[in-house]
């Protein structure tokens, strides 16, 4: 019998998920899982660092190269774009970043998320057509800008209803074209190829007077059929939940940290189990 090779060693690579509250992240559970099944000798944590001084020290750990790299999450993410020292297009976009990478003592700042969620989408609805289709985008906050502009970039008509016009009219500007602000939902679901709800609270939407064929999307992903989701798929439309693009922004950030692709492993089960969805 031979003595199983140690995975990790002296020579592990470190990253970690960081944000306030962490304890109930999924982020750990997918990537230790990827490498997991890769055998890489690494590891994947988790910081809830108390205050920004905190925060900022985690960052210096990394230029120090003692960890490859940090997913970001709330309340850092605007901080930690403003700590890097380049930044990718997308993070520029929404002065926020949800990735940092250490390399020879200099920080990168990306977002993935708008990649997670066209990821999503074309898993979970592989027949939705973005380009020159409209979609409606509710919200203007963080993920509602990353979202946009994934979806711009996919070549969708993106209107922005958002409660707070100035703030939709910033992200429309920042984004720029392919984004539009409208201030009647009833008018902008007209002839919808995708919703996609980006709001921190239940959205007010009557999935009745959705279009037939309009694809439903909810970033939420607690609970994994939230009522907005529920409601659309009682009507006969397909819905894309928000743990598909959790998942799917994990895959590029794996990939810049650990430089390796992440594998081809459904992480879905187990975080089904550990939501209590199974
Ligand atoms: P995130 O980074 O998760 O996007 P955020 O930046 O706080 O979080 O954005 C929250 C989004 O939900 C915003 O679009 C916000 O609308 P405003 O820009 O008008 O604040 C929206 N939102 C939050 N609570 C809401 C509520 N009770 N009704 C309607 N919209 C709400």
């Amino acid at each position: 019998m031979t003595t199983p090779r140690p995975r990790i060693t002296g020579a592990v690579r470190v990253g970690a998920v960081v944000g306030r509250p962490i304890a109930h992240s999924l982020s750990p559970v997918i990537h230790n899982a990827w490498i997991e099944a890769l055998g890489l000798d690494a590891a994947y944590v988790a910081f809830s660092p108390p205050d920004e001084a905190s925060f900022r020290e985690l960052i210096n750990l990394g230029r120090s190269g003692l960890i490859s790299g940090l997913n970001v999450t709330a309340p850092f993410k605007e901080l930690a774009f403003s700590l890097s020292d380049e930044s990718s297009d997308t993070a520029r976009l929404s002065a926020s970043a949800n990735l940092l990478v250490f390399r020879d003592g200099q920080v990168r700042s990306d977002s993935t998320d708008g990649l997670g969620l066209l990821r999503g989408l074309s898993e979970q609805a592989p027949g939705l057509v973005l380009k020159g289709r409209p979609t409606v985008l509710l919200g203007a906050g963080g993920a509602a800008r990353a979202a946009a502009a994934a979806l711009a970039g996919a070549g969708s008509e993106v209107r922005i209803v958002n409660r707070t016009l100035e703030r939709a009219e910033a992200l429309a500007r920042d984004v720029g074209s392919g984004v539009s602000v409208w201030p009647n939902l009833a008018e902008a679901i007209s002839g919808a190829a995708l919703v996609v709800n980006a709001l921190s609270a239940p959205p007010e939407l009557d999935v009745a007077r959705l279009d037939e064929g309009t694809v439903v999307m909810d970033m939420t992903y607690k609970p994994l059929i939230t009522p907005l989701l529920a409601a659309a798929r009682d009507r006969g439309l397909s819905v894309v939940d928000g743990l598909s693009m959790l998942i799917g922004q994990a895959g590029p950030s794996f990939e810049a940290i650990f430089d390796i692709p992440a594998p081809d492993v459904d992480v879905r089960p187990a975080i089904l189990g550990m939501l209590g969805e199974v």
